[in-house]
C-alpha cells in the first residue's frame, strides 16, 4: 500500500470517520481507583504530590466511595495508613485495624462497589519493608504467613478481592490455600505479578508513609531492564491461583503489558502508579502541557499496549470526561 493510491489522511477527516476506525475504546469499566485510608473522623489530609488526593478517614471515605459508585466506576483499590507500625506488622492483619474496618463500613454502605484491599506488609512495619526482617534481610517465607493472614483477614471484614503487592516469591499459593481453607474460595486475588523496583511509586511512599527505612526494594520487586523475567514471575502466579494479573507501572512498561497480553489469558491490570500522576499533575500547573489531554492519552495508551483494566489516580477526572 503505497502513496498515492493509499493515503491513510482520508479516514481521518473528520470526527465522525475517525471514530469509525478507532480501535480501542476506553470505558469507565475499565478504571480503578486507588484511596488512602486513615483513622479518625473527618480527616481529609491532602497528599502534596499527589494533588487532589487525600488520606480519608472512613466517614470520608465512604463519601467518597459513593460519588465513585455514582459515576460508575466499578472499583477501588483500598490501601491503609495504620497509627502504628511493629515489625511483625500486626495492624496489617488485625481485626480492628484501619483497612478492616474501612471494608467493612464500605460494605455496609455499598454493597455493589467492588472493594479491592492491598495486601502488604510495608505501611504496618517499623522498617517499611514488604516482608518480615532478619537482620537486613527480607526473609522470604517467613513473609508468606504474614500475607495470607493479612489477605485472609481482609476477606473477612468483607473485601470482594485482595491483591498481594509484595513480590514475595510463593505468596499467592499461600495466600489462595489460606483463603480456601477458610471459606472463601469465592474471593478473587489480583497479583501484582510483574511489579518493577520504580522511582515512580515516591508520591505513593509519601501518601502511605511506607517508605523503607534502609537499602531499597531491589531484593524482592523486579529490575526495570528485565522483560522476559516478567514472563516468569506472571506465569508462576497465573500457576499459583492468580484471577488476574498487575503489571506496575504502567506507562514505562508498555511493552511488558504488550507481551504478557500475548502469553497469558487471564484478565490483565496495569498500574497507572502516583508518579505517573504525579508528573502529569506538575507539569499541567507549570503549565507545560495539557494535563486533562495527557491523562486521557496516557490511559488509551495503557488500554492499547494489552490492559483490560487501569488502576489510576485519575479514574474520577476520566470518568467525569468519558461521560460529558
Ligand atoms: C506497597 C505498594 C506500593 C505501591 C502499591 N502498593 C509502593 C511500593 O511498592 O513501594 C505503589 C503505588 C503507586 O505508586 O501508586 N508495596
Amino acid at each position: 500500500m503505497l502513496f498515492p493510491d493509499y493515503r491513510p489522511r482520508r479516514l481521518r477527516r473528520t470526527e465522525a470517520l475517525r471514530r469509525m476506525i478507532r480501535e480501542t475504546i476506553l470505558t469507565t469499566n475499565d478504571l480503578i481507583l486507588p484511596l488512602f485510608t486513615v483513622s479518625g473522623k473527618n480527616i481529609k489530609n491532602p497528599i502534596a504530590s499527589m494533588p487532589g488526593h487525600y488520606q480519608l478517614s472512613v466517614d470520608n471515605l465512604v463519601k467518597l466511595a459513593e460519588k465513585v459508585q455514582e459515576i460508575g466506576i466499578p472499583a477501588i483499590m483500598l490501601f491503609g495508613v495504620p497509627e502504628k507500625k511493629d515489625p511483625l506488622a500486626t495492624r496489617a492483619y488485625a481485626r480492628d485495624g484501619i483497612v478492616q474496618k474501612a471494608v467493612k463500613a464500605l460494605k455496609d454502605r455499598l454493597p455493589e462497589l467492588v472493594i479491592i484491599t492491598d495486601v502488604c506488609l510495608c505501611q504496618y512495619t517499623d522498617h517499611g519493608h514488604c516482608g518480615f526482617v532478619d537482620g537486613h534481610t527480607i526473609d522470604n517465607d517467613a513473609s508468606l504467613d504474614l500475607l495470607a493472614k493479612t489477605a485472609l483477614s481482609h476477606a473477612q471484614a468483607g473485601a470482594d478481592m485482595v491483591a498481594p503487592s509484595d513480590m514475595m516469591d510463593g505468596r499467592v499459593a499461600e495466600i489462595r490455600e489460606a483463603l480456601d481453607e477458610n471459606d472463601f474460595s469465592h474471593i478473587p486475588i489480583m497479583s501484582y505479578a510483574a511489579k518493577y523496583c520504580s522511582a515512580f511509586y515516591g508520591p505513593f511512599r509519601q501518601a502511605a508513609h511506607s517508605a523503607p527505612q534502609f537499602g531499597d526494594r531491589r531484593t524482592y520487586q523486579m529490575d526495570p531492564a528485565n522483560a522476559l523475567e516478567a514472563i516468569r514471575e506472571v506465569t508462576m502466579d497465573v500457576e499459583e491461583g492468580a484471577d488476574i494479573i498487575m503489571i506496575k507501572p504502567a506507562l514505562p512498561y508498555l511493552d511488558v503489558i504488550a507481551r504478557i497480553r500475548q502469553e497469558i489469558d487471564l484478565p490483565m491490570a496495569a498500574y497507572n502508579v502516583s508518579g505517573e500522576y504525579a508528573m502529569i499533575k506538575a507539569a499541567d500547573k507549570m503549565g507545560w502541557l495539557d494535563g486533562q489531554k495527557a491523562m486521557m492519552e496516557s490511559l488509551i495508551a495503557i488500554k492499547r499496549a494489552g490492559a483490560d483494566m487501569i488502576l489510576t489516580y485519575f479514574a474520577i477526572e476520566a470518568a467525569e470526561i468519558l461521560q460529558s
